[in-house]
């Protein structure tokens, strides 16, 4: 690129200034930088960086990561300049564990696959699905009983487990894979964010989280391997799971199909961008409207009218408003926690000049607690979601849970569908009572879940 000296002199008040200008947070230590912060306290950690800036650098371990905190440098990120941006460092460690599935693939492979599998989640698609959801629900409200006392972390996680899994693989050649998923997801999913956000070195050391994680990822892949090998020597089945689905994929403008290595990674992914999230998401709402008894009537009462005596449907869930609010506003407070992207080419971010192969990072769960955006944020209040309190807030582009751009998540539909079914199931039948003197503490993980909800069932009204 050509300048003349004038403008390498004196740089105009609009030209960008170098990285060397962004503020650093606090606290770096030498070697761990911010390491050890972001270990004991994540959630408090990435939520004090916006005052500091809006974008301003943090230290993983040496390497710099540059973190933005404000709406309008994550649309930026992902919408304005998001061609010139990668998945970033995050992503590359979980490459091992869900390959080149859509979460993680970039450019051309991600358009395309992308193109392949958008319609497995269309509206359709996920009436389809929600018969499985239903179901799923109905079998665990029915297999509890007044007074028992039940931890609505483990609950819910075999649900969405029990749920997803089900969708994927219908067939009689699935079940090894649905049993599989039953034994090793939760294993992987616990370790998680710690592996993505720790040295590589560290995953070699012998200890007992290693060998387990590195045997239910092993074995997950190799069911899956062998499941997509049986379902492709079978045949098409007529059936409407994701399996067959993926297997019969074909990429409208290159006419390409799924190899069934790259079949395999996108159940991987789908596995692991679908479970925790959906698992936290429906346990903290039962713990959030117990402490609104008001809006658990309100909702109570909605579902009864909307639902009447058979199943909840997928035909119900646009209607079921207030639920509607309830599950936003649990989004908003227990989000997606970090994501990363890298720049593929010179980016100029909030004034910032940010050279290719600099690693950018945002946290949703930050973001949907900034009180300049939301009032009274940490307090659970599904009103705020009302249409006339909304036109005065901070708008749509504040309350971003399912990322945005070519990225955002594909299975929003899907997870609210499947929340509002479950959530409207259980409510009807029981009242979730919290077991005095706990208070569920925040585990950082892909997202904010809790470390564990008890609570006691009592029959409803
Ligand atoms: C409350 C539940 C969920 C939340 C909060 C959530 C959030 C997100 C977010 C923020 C992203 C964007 C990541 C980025 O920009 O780097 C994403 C991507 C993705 N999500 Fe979700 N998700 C949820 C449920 C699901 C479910 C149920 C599925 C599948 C059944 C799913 C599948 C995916 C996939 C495949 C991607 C990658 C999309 C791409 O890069 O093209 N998610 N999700």
């Amino acid at each position: 690129m050509s300048s003349t000296s004038e403008e390498q002199t004196a740089p105009s008040p609009t030209s960008p200034t170098s990285l060397a200008s962004v503020p650093r947070a606090p606290g770096a230590m030498p070697l761990l930088g911010h390491a050890l912060a972001l270990w004991r306290d994540p959630l408090g950690f990435l939520s004090s960086l916006r005052h500091h800036g809006e974008l301003v650098r943090v230290n993983l371990g040496t390497m710099p990561m540059y973190v933005v905190t404000t709406p309008e440098l994550v649309h930026e990120v992902t919408v304005r300049q998001v061609n010139s941006f990668e998945k970033g460092r995050f992503f590359d460690r979980l490459r091992p564990l869900a390959g080149n599935g859509l979460a993680n693939s970039d450019g051309e492979f991600h358009r395309s696959h992308r193109r392949m599998i958008q319609p497995m989640f269309s509206r359709d698609r996920i009436t389809g699905y929600s018969e499985i959801m239903s179901s799923s629900a109905r079998e665990l409200a029915g297999s509890w009983k007044p007074g028992d006392v039940i931890d609505l972390e483990p609950a819910m996680a075999g649900y969405a487990v029990e749920t997803l899994s089900r969708t994927l693989f219908s067939s009689e050649i699935g079940l090894p894979a649905v049993n599989a998923v039953r034994e090793h997801l939760p294993v992987l999913l616990t370790n998680l964010l710690v592996r993505a956000a720790s040295p590589k070195l560290l995953d070699r050391l012998p200890i007992r989280a290693n060998r387990e994680f590195d045997r239910a990822a092993a074995e997950l892949r190799a069911v899956i391997d062998e499941v997509v090998t049986r379902a492709r020597a079978a045949g098409p089945t007529g059936r409407d799971d994701l399996l067959s689905l993926l297997l019969a994929a074909q990429d409208p403008d290159s006419g390409t199909r799924l190899t069934d290595e790259e079949a395999r990674d996108e159940l991987s992914t789908i596995l692991f961008a679908g479970a925790e999230t959906t698992a936290a998401t429906l346990a903290w709402t039962f713990h959030e409207l117990a402490s609104r008894p008001d809006v658990e009537a309100e909702v109570v009462a909605e579902i009864r009218a909307v639902v009447g005596d058979g199943p909840v449907t997928a035909l119900h869930v646009p209607e079921l408003k207030a639920l509607r609010r309830v599950i936003d506003e649990v989004i908003r407070l227990h989000g997606v926690t970090l994501l990363m992207r890298r720049t593929t080419e010179p980016v100029t971010l909030g004034g910032v000049a940010l050279p290719p192969g600099t690693e950018v990072a945002f946290s949703l769960y930050a973001l949907h607690r900034d009180p300049g955006l939301y009032e009274n944020p940490d307090r659970f209040d599904p009103d705020r979601w009302l249409p006339e309190r909304q036109a005065a807030g901070p708008g749509r582009r504040a309350y971003v849970p399912f990322g945005a751009g070519n990225r955002k998540c594909i299975g929003d539909l899907f997870v609210w569908t499947e929340a509002t079914i479950a959530i409207a199931t259980i409510l009807d039948r029981w009242k979730l009572v919290p077991l005095a003197g706990h208070t569920p503490r925040e585990v950082a993980s892909a997202v904010a879940h809790a470390d564990s909800i008890p609570m006691t069932v009592a029959a409803r009204e």
